[in-house]
This record gives structure tokens, sequence and C-alpha cells, in this order.
């Protein structure tokens, strides 16, 4: 029988929260570039009921990304998409973090774009990261919501990026971008797709850093934001599941900063400091 489809990239914690919201029912394709990653969260999610398949995808690879399209339209006609892979400034080099964040996800949306089904939505998981890149220039808007994809990495002002933070921050910045670009192509389709950027969301990993020698200062900052606490990936969940709704139709190409206010922290409250280092 033929099914509603979900695809997930990238199966860590916010992406499982995302798909258990809008996955019942469907056909849930779970898809990661460590095939165990896959797989733990599949077995996680059919001992709770859901329908499911893994596979190993490379967001960084246009060939694996149409390797999963084909692996997902077999059950049926794609109603969802959800980026929540990615690589952070500690875990990968500049050119790896690009090649994932930035050029990954545009590919990603470039071709689901082409086969998401009428009524269906997308989420990519941006970061509160890219809020925090100054203004670019319209010029420079313009290319990383527009240029063609095979060209992003090649622009003089992505190519010359030698800091992993900053690799991280044009790519979130320009992953935003890209989903005001691709929206105005999905809605031809009658679908929508939109952008999330959590601030410092609790994963096995957040967990682990707080624990850890860099905690403190975590933790101080954390206590200093409004909301005095990190987020959990239930939250950017139910964001997600509002936004893939039938109450989020008038909503696309936008994008929602869920940080606890540690945005605005940063600009005019008690993080300030924190411009000394991001
Ligand atoms: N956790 C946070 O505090 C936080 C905050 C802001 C934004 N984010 C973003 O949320 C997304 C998910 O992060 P998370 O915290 O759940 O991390 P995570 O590490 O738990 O999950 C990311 C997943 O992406 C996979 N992945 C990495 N490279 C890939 C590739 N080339 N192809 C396919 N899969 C790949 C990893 O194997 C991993 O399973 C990321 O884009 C991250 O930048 C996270």
């Amino acid at each position: 029988m033929r099914k509603q489809v979900v695809v997930l990239i990238g199966t860590g914690s916010i992406g499982q929260a995302i798909v258990r919201r809008v996955g019942a029912g469907k056909h849930i394709v779970l898809a990661d570039l460590k095939i165990e990653a896959a797989e733990k969260a599949a077995k996680t999610l059919e001992d709770a009921g859901f329908e499911v398949s893994a596979v190993q995808t490379d967001l960084a690879s246009r060939e694996s990304i149409l390797a999963l399209i084909d692996h997902s339209r077999q059950f049926g006609d794609i109603m969802n998409l959800v980026n929540a892979a990615g690589v952070s400034p500690s875990q990968a080099p500049v050119a790896t973090i690009l090649k994932v964040d930035l050029y990954g996800t545009s590919v990603l949306l470039e071709e689901f774009g082409k086969v998401i089904a009428e009524g269906g939505s997308g989420v990519v998981i941006s970061s509160q990261s890219g809020h925090r890149l100054p203004a670019l220039s319209e010029e420079q808007n313009t290319a990383l919501a527009t240029a063609p994809t095979e060209e992003l990495l090649s622009l003089p002002f992505i190519a010359s990026i030698t800091d992993t933070l900053k690799a991280y921050q044009y790519s979130k910045r320009c992953n935003v971008l890209r989903v005001m670009g691709e929206a105005t192509k999905w809605g031809r389709r009658g679908a929508t797709v939109n952008s999330i950027s959590p601030g410092i969301i609790i994963t096995p990993l957040a967990n682990d850093e707080l624990k850890g020698s860099r905690g403190e200062g975590y933790r101080k900052m954390l206590s200093l934001c409004p909301a005095g606490r990190a987020g959990t990936p239930d939250e950017v969940g139910d964001l997600a599941e509002f936004l893939m709704s039938s109450r989020g139709r008038w909503i696309t190409g936008a994008d929602f900063l869920i940080d606890g206010g540690t945005t605005a922290s940063y600009f005019y409250g008690d993080l300030q400091y924190l411009k000394a280092t991001h």
C-alpha cells in the first residue's frame, strides 16, 4: 500500500523529535551518514509504533541525495522533508562544514523541491549562530539565496573562509536565505518550506559539553539568557509540527529563532560579553 512519506536526514534527537510529531500513519525514511545512527533511530521509532526504513545518505553528495529520493518514492508520495543533519564548528574542518551544511542543504532543497507532493512541507534546522553574523550585502544575500548550487562554494566570500565558526555561521545564514529562494519554487508545487534556528538544545553531545571542562562557561551563558536554561529537542519538534501542520499553510520562506532569548541578550543584554569570542 502506498503511504505518505516523511524523509528525515540527520537522525539525532532534534530530527527524531520532529518526525515523531509528523510521522504517525506515514512511512518515515531515516537517513544519516552513519547508518548505525539511522538504524538506532529506526529501532526506537519502530518500537514506538512508527513505520520506518533506514538508509545511509551523505548530505554532501548530490548522487547520494538522488538515491535517497529514489528510496523514499518507493513507499509513496514525499509529503515532508526534515533536514536535521549537520556538522558543528568543533566537529569538522572548514571544507567539510561548507560542503555538508551549506552546499549539501542547498542541493537537498533543490532536489526535493522537484518531487515534493502538493500540500507538502519541509523544515531545515539552521542555528542561532547564523544570526550572529553581521548583515551581508544585497548582492551576497541574492547569491546565497539563488546562485546555482554548483557555484555556491566558489563564491569569493565563501571560498575565502578560513575559520570553522565563520564557515558554520555562513552556512546557517545560507540555509535561511536558500529556504527563502526555494520557497518560491516549492510554492508552485503547493508546498511550503521554512527554517528553524535553535539556540543550545540539550542532546547527548551538548550534555557532555555542559558536564565537561568547558561546562562552567556554558552553564553561565545559559543562566544569563532570558529563559535561563537550554532548550529541548521536543520544543523544536513542537515548532516544526506547527509549521508542517494544516495551520501553517500560510507560512513559507520564513525563519524561526527558538533560543530562549539568547540572541536578544547577545546583542542587547547580559550576553554581550560573548561578542568578544563569537
Ligand atoms: N544541538 C544544538 O544545540 C543545536 C543548536 C543549533 C542548531 N543545531 C543544528 O541542528 C542540527 C542537528 O543537530 P543535533 O544537535 O541533533 O546533532 P547530532 O550530531 O545529534 O545530529 C546530526 C546528525 O547529522 C548526521 N550527519 C553529519 N554529517 C552528515 C552528512 N554529511 N550526511 C548525512 N548526515 C550527516 C550525523 O551523523 C548526526 O546523526 C544540525 O544542523 C545542527 O547544526 C543544533
